[in-house]
């Protein structure tokens, strides 16, 4: 009896115990999905970061400065701590000319060693920012080069060994834009700030004492997944649109998260840009899917005085069951157009755009292939002392690069901008029709990406290829590349 009272108990505690597990478990599976979908209040008028100020120097340089620094940023949590240049949070817009020599000074004056990374630019390796281009707290660093690629949307940002993560969640970034009249398309909305915007996506979540929260998901190898989103840092942002079309320069500069943008009422838009430039053709989509460190410039059609709210819908990420832990089930409001009475006429966006020369896979003087997966490529992690690739001024290549292991990944590469040459097989769609320098890898499937290493070679300091979820980049998903002189061998040089 004693015995069989005993066994009661213990099974009655097994059952609630269950009963618990699976309790969590039902919350753990609903509470990774997200829905901000009709709660945000779109309250306060969209932040437009300012156009950063420039001089010329004696030798017809254009000189910016920048300047890191912390403050407090108000995401609507009181006073959050955050970094920014020059204000609090993210930094000027800087804007050049194809042609045009550029200096910036950036000066740090945190209380740790920064760097400067120009993400998508052309430009020689000691000038690109890497993690080998420290700024010591209480210096300036002063890279220069010549801008020369076509008209694009690019952006800046922190990349300090094992601390990017942080830097940018704090705040530190911003938009570089290139122009150049033979790359760009007069038809297109072309004021900034007028009816041409940038448009800085990251998410946040915040801490009981409304400091930002960078604690990563305990359930996902993704990275910081936040339940706020800030556009060019404001929360709950709306956008007075004066005009009937109207430009938005996206970016997704989150640290681990994706998202595909569309207009809550099923509209299309005219994509009309990627990382590295216009595209050869506008193509009209619903929606439109960037991971961390893409962009993509989209002309939206707004009638007056309507308002119009962009979204970021689940999507396929391609991890399945997962995906609702790694913010691919989530569907988040991120900014009204409000468009006044009157809004201006503008012109109809041309069918073609601008001559993309394509580069010829065939030509390839080298095929590599990097396997993405476990935070490490070609199951190594990032090691300083070793280069991964060295590839010869004036060569192209083929890269091949896969996500091995099921969870979300892309890649980028510095220095170049790349075109997709094929995805799994098959040929890109439109929207992978342009340049590109960041681009989303779907588990199991072999993008294969060509690039052609022109004007600057240095045997001794190396770019950097990785992923560009953050925390991936931080743990070393990333490896080197150095671009040789065309009289050199391949391999030597390197150390
Ligand atoms: Cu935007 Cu190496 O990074
Ligand atoms: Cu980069
Ligand atoms: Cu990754």
């Amino acid at each position: 009896m004693r015995l069989r009272r005993v066994l009661v108990v213990l099974l009655a505690a097994v059952l609630v115990l269950c009963g618990l597990c699976a309790g969590a478990g039902v919350w753990v599976w609903s509470g990774a999905v997200l829905s901000t979908a009709d709660e945000v209040d779109f309250v306060r008028p969209l932040a437009v970061p300012p156009l950063a100020p420039s001089r010329l120097d004696a030798q017809g340089r254009r000189v910016f400065e920048l300047t890191a620094r912390a403050g407090t940023h108000d995401f609507g949590h009181g006073q959050t701590p955050t970094w920014g240049y020059g204000g609090s949070y993210l930094g000027p817009t800087l804007r050049a000319a194809r042609g045009e020599q550029v200096v910036v000074d950036v000066a740090n004056t945190l209380g740790e060693a920064t760097t400067l990374h120009w993400h998508g630019m052309h430009l020689p390796a000691a000038m690109d920012g890497g993690p080998y281009q420290g700024i010591e707290p209480g210096t300036t660093w002063s890279p220069t080069w010549r801008i020369d690629q076509p008209a694009a949307t690019l952006w800046y940002h922190p990349h300090p060994h094992g601390r990017t993560a942080q830097h940018v969640y704090r705040g530190l970034a911003g938009m570089f834009l290139v122009d150049d009249p033979a790359t760009d398309v007069a038809a297109l909305p072309h004021e900034y700030g007028v009816d041409d915007f940038p448009v800085i996506v990251q998410d946040k979540k915040f801490d009981g004492d409304g400091g930002l929260d960078d604690a990563e998901s305990f359930l996902s190898g993704t990275g910081l997944l936040g339940d706020t989103v800030a556009v060019n840092g404001t929360v709950g942002p709306y956008l007075e649109v004066s005009t009937r079309r109207v430009r938005l320069r996206l970016l997704n500069a989150s640290n681990a998260r994706s998202y595909d943008f569309g207009f809550t009422d099923g509209r299309t838009f005219a994509l009309v840009g990627s990382d590295g430039g216009l595209l050869p053709q506008r193509v009209d989509l619903a929606r439109v899917m960037l991971s961390p460190g893409e962009r993509a410039e989209i002309v939206v059609t707004v009638a007056p005085g309507e308002r119009a709210v962009l979204r970021s819908y689940p999507q396929a990420l391609g991890t399945s069951l997962v995906d609702r832990f790694t913010g691919g089930a989530d569907t988040l409001d991120i900014l009204q157009l409000r468009v006044s009475g009157d809004a201006a006429a503008r012109p109809e966006v041309p069918q073609r755009l601008v001559d993309v020369p394509r580069l010829d896979p065939a030509g390839a003087a080298q095929r590599r292939t990097f396997k993405l997966g476990e935070r490490s490529i070609n199951g190594k992690g990032m090691a300083a002392t070793r280069v991964d690739a060295a590839p010869v001024l004036g060569t192209t290549e083929v890269w091949q690069v896969v996500n091995n292991d099921g969870t979300p990944h892309n890649f980028h590469v510095h220095d170049v901008q790349f075109q997709v040459a094929s995805v799994g097989g098959q040929a890109p769609p439109p929207w992978l029709a342009g340049w590109k320098d960041t681009v989303y890898l779907p588990p199991n499937r072999p993008y294969e990406l060509v690039m052609r290493f022109t004007d600057y070679a240095d045997p001794n300091t190396a770019y950097m290829f990785h992923c560009h979820l953050l925390s991936h980049e931080d743990s070393g998903m990333m490896g080197q590349f150095v671009v040789l002189p065309p009289a050199t061998t391949p391999g030597a040089g390197s150390g």
